[in-house]
């Protein structure tokens, strides 16, 4: 962690005395750590530890502008290469989750664009809370990285969850996050999101429960690590995302076109889009108006874009595909992955709760064309997304330079 810059936030919590090993572990790998005290922390642990510690001036009120040459938090924020909330109490979540900025750390982190990691410790009940669950779970949606607490006797009384995870496994995670900044720099990833919409009539589709969420959540984590990202994306409520170009399109065959148009400039294509697999035979030009018995529709099949792409793909492109399924998911997304030709597959067990179409977590096993399976514990799909890209990384050999 030479030369990089971390900001270390701390809140009032009786774990703050532990945020000064953290912030000791982490001087002594070279960073320079400025440390932002909330009024509560520092009735924990004093302003002047940290300063001993990390020979940086440390920052609690928001007006204490000693430098007229800057106006410290949004200089604090652009200079930060990581943002570290350690310990994080319920109330800077709840702050970070709805963008509140009334004081020195809460208003940093608002305008930082940094990777944040926040280590919780709190109250066994407070941190089970629904309230908390639902903030941590907003953060982790929108990119940020949780530490979660340990589990033991905490300091009021209780025994639980709760406890700030030890310095050594915090400055740990905070290495990682430094490590996938910027490490897809120079890589030109094509992605696909949604559902396609099929129509029969002017009124009536053929589609799908996709949301679009996995595949937005995998544009967005390429584009924070630096890629360059197209996404071409079929209908849906989700707004674009910001730096990423974005394609809309309503059909398979608009989807075909797109991707088809867009792979010889693509270093990596993420299909994460569920493609309807059939349409209707005639798309009827008025509304077909109802009759009292069955209605008979023929369908016709869709081209499969990935096989599409198998045909036409370079041998350094890496292409992933993803599965959803509900039986066999192994051996179907095996399957799926030899004969669409792709060099991994995320398989997704649809049934599963908190799996698949419209949530914001998946449960993924990762299969490799080299016989790799790396099955991912329940998270959120934006950690989903920077576990497969950790996998497309090391599939290009590690960090590429920016050209
Ligand atoms: O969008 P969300 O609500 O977040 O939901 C995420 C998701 C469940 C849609 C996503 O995680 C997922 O599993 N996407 C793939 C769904 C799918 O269509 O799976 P499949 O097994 O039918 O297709 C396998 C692969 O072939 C997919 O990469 C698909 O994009 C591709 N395919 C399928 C049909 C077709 N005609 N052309 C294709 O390229």
């Amino acid at each position: 962690m030479k030369d990089c810059d971390i900001v270390v936030g701390v809140t009032g919590g009786i774990a703050a005395y532990k945020s000064a090993a953290l912030c000791s572990q982490l001087v002594k790998t070279g960073a320079r750590v400025h440390v932002i005290l909330t009024r509560a922390a520092a009735k924990f642990i004093t302003p002047l530890t940290f300063q001993s510690i990390t020979k940086q001036p440390v920052a609690v009120d928001i007006f204490d502008e000693s430098d007229p040459s800057v106006i410290r938090h949004i200089h604090l924020a652009d200079l930060a290469d990581v943002f570290v909330v350690a310990p994080a109490t319920a109330d800077i979540i709840a702050k970070a989750a709805w963008g509140l900025a009334d004081d020195m750390l809460s208003t940093t982190l608002l305008a930082t664009t940094a990777p944040v990691v926040f280590a919780p410790a709190m109250n066994v009940h407070m941190f089970a809370h629904p309230a908390v669950q639902e903030n941590i779970a907003r953060l982790r949606a929108r990119g940020c990285v949780f530490v979660d607490p340990g589990e033991g006797p905490l300091a009021c009384g209780y025994t639980g969850k709760g406890r700030l995870a030890e310095p050594d496994e915090i400055a740990g995670v905070v290495e990682a996050v430094l490590g996938r900044r910027r490490d897809m720099a120079g890589m030109r990833l094509l992605v696909t999101a949604g559902a396609t919409r099929e129509p029969f009539d002017p009124v009536r589709v053929l589609s799908n429960r996709s949301t679009g969420k996995m595949g937005y959540a995998v544009a967005e984590a390429a584009r924070d690590r630096g890629a360059e990202v197209m996404l071409v994306a079929g209908p849906g409520e989700l707004p674009p995302p910001g730096g990423i170009r974005v394609l809309r399109v309503e059909t398979a065959l608009e989807m075909l076109d797109a991707v088809l148009e867009n792979l010889p400039d693509c270093d990596v294509l993420v299909k994460a889009a569920a493609v309807s697999d059939y349409r209707p035979a005639t798309v009827h030009t008025s509304k077909v108006k109802k009759t009292d018995g069955p209605v008979v529709v023929e369908f016709v099949r869709n081209p499969d874009i990935l096989m599409e792409v198998a045909r036409r793909r370079r041998a350094d492109q890496v292409i992933i595909g993803f599965a959803a399924e509900t039986d066999d998911v192994e051996k179907n997304a095996r399957d799926k992955m030899e004969y669409k030709n792709l060099d991994y597959i995320v398989a997704n067990d649809v049934s599963m709760p908190g799996a698949g179409f419209g949530t914001d977590t998946n449960v993924v096993t990762i299969y490799g064309r080299d016989g790799t399976a790396r099955a991912l514990p329940p998270m959120s799909k934006r950690e989903v997304a920077d576990c497969l890209l950790d996998v497309v990384v090391r599939a290009r050999g590690g960090v590429k330079q920016e050209s």
